[in-house]
């Protein structure tokens, strides 16, 4: 970021993408003459709303202060207009009905104004999007829902150019905005981001931060604990330790096999959800479907199945063509691995972690 590079953080689900944003915002403000904003747009259902969570972010750092609120004003005024009715059509390039303000003649408009304003003056801003492929993934359902789509992409691309020397991008999601943008075809608009990553602990760190955790829970665990702990883990995510830990402290007995058992007890399925959840956001309903059929099987196959096995596992529907069925399994698998969920390893496709395979057994073993 200090050579101007906008990003892309790429990482599996959970892994901590948000807190490490979060935390890299506060680390930027920290200089004089930084500004930093944290966006999450989940849950925004067309542009306008895009746009006002933009917007009202800009106004609590106290940025280019009237033009804000004059374009927030603008924008709330046309929300009101609508009455509750979504947006219908035009997008970015929707009319907000004050022709006579050249600055407020579109939405689009609107929001370069304040950009504009950034660029004239002496502030560095940040600007990190969360979700981002979550609310394309809303608009692409809505009327003209592709081509809005390209627009905002299009737009963010050419925002990125235009005010290189003023603004820098983080982009992140627990939906890859990678995988979004190569299922859309539109892998041209992002081309121009620094794609980072982020992994899950190593087995140091997670020793480290199980050693900490314990020690202010007035817990301290003994090394072979710790040990097994990370062990049993299988694939040490902060979040997965973290459970781990509670369950333990929260037990009579000191027992780390009876903290898993416990964690994986019906009424705390709900921890690992998510993970089922965002596989119906992300993709088609075959895909989806195809999906959980893989992870279905792989969850009562605890040294992994190899590809031909996962290949005759999406063949068992009638009507399934190999070739079809082929290409969808490689490209299903690349995304299953990217997310977190599956390591390949000599061949053999497995859960990379111990915790969410026990899950996808209780909740959908057959
Ligand atoms: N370095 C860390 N130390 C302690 N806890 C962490 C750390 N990183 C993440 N966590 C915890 O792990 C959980 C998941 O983190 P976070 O929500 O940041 O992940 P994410 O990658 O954004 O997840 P998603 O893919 O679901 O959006 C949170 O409860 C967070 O507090
Ligand atoms: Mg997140």
């Amino acid at each position: 970021m200090e050579n101007q590079a906008n990003i892309l953080l790429v990482a599996p689900r959970r892994v901590g993408k948000s807190s490490l944003v979060i935390r890299l915002c506060k680390q930027w403000q920290s200089s004089p003459k930084r500004k930093a904003i944290f966006l999450n747009v989940e849950g925004r259902g067309d542009e306008i709303a895009f746009a006002e969570k933009l917007l009202e972010e800009l106004e609590t750092v106290g940025l280019t202060a009237e033009t804000v609120t004059r374009a927030i004003a603008a924008v709330r005024k046309f929300r009101q207009g609508l009455g509750g009715a979504g947006l219908n059509v035009a997008g970015l390039e929707i009319s907000l009905g004050e022709a006579a303000d050249p600055n407020h003649s579109t939405l689009r408009k609107v929001l370069e104004s304040v950009f504009r304003k950034i660029k004239d003056g002496d502030t560095q801003v940040l600007i990190a999007i969360d979700e981002l492929p979550e609310f394309l993934l809303t608009l692409r359902n809505a009327e003209q829902g592709p081509d809005r789509v390209a627009a905002i992409l299009h737009w963010l691309r050419e925002l990125r150019q235009t005010f290189r020397k003023k603004v820098r991008w983080v982009f992140l999601g627990s939906i890859g905005l990678d995988n979004f943008v190569e299922d859309q075809k539109l892998q041209k608009l992002i081309n121009d981001l620094q794609v980072a990553t982020l992994d899950a602990f190593s087995t140091e760190e997670a020793d480290a931060f199980l050693k900490a955790l314990g020690e202010s829970n007035e817990l301290p665990l003994e090394t072979a604990e710790r040990d097994e702990i990370v062990r049993r883990v299988g694939w040490p995510l902060a979040y997965h330790l973290h459970l781990v830990f509670h369950e333990l402290r929260d037990l009579e007995t000191r027992s780390i096999v009876q903290a898993f058992n416990s964690l994986l007890q019906p009424q705390k399925l709900s921890y690992f959800d998510t993970w089922r959840e965002r596989i119906d956001v992300q993709f088609s309903l075959p895909d989806a479907a195809a999906c959980k059929a893989i992870l279905r099987h792989l969850s009562t196959h605890a040294e992994g199945r190899e590809r031909e096995h996962l290949l005759s596992v999406l063949m068992a529907k009638p009507s399934s063509d190999v070739e079809q069925v082929e290409e969808q399994l490689s490209r299903l698998l690349i995304v299953l691995q990217r997310d977190g969920y599956l390591h390949e390893s000599g061949g053999r496709y497995a859960f990379r972690s111990f915790l969410l395979r026990e899950y996808w057994r209780r909740r959908h073993g057959r």
